[in-house]
């Protein structure tokens, strides 16, 4: 796994490392470095999509698009990192695609909006125009 050393975190390290332990200072680097981007949350239900079979879908998975739940592109300028999903089906189908972008059998919803992490959080909201 590679670890890069951003800008930011250099300047953070310069201005730390006065005052914490040297190897505090590593793990806490390599663990800023590491961590993937994580989703915003659009919609705290699935959305009941149509689906043609042969057609190439790309659902997202940052929760900034604009076209939930498929990707608009959003993610190149807002989570880094993170990237569609794409998807053909093999058949015509009625489905439920995740909305919240915490499931566990992407694209499809499986009931994790339920849970309480999901039902306490704040949607995501645009702010840009
Ligand atoms: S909307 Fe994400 S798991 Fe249901």
């Amino acid at each position: 796994m590679n670890t890069v050393v951003t800008k930011l975190e250099r300047l953070w390290i310069r201005h730390s490392s006065a005052s914490l332990q040297p190897w505090i200072t590593c793990m806490a680097v390599a663990r800023l470095s590491t961590l993937p981007a994580e989703p915003v949350i659009p919609s705290k239900k699935p959305f009941r999509v149509e689906l043609t079979a042969g057609k190439r879908y790309s659902w997202c998975t940052c929760g900034h698009s604009r076209k939930q739940p498929f990707c608009d592109g959003a993610h190149k300028t807002k989570a880094q990192g993170l990237s569609p999903l794409r998807f053909v089906p093999d058949k015509d189908a009625t489905v439920w695609l995740c909305g919240c972008k915490y499931t566990s059998n992407p694209p499809y919803c499986d009931g994790t909006h339920k849970q309480d992490f999901i039902r306490s959080a704040t949607l995501h909201e645009h702010t840009d125009s």
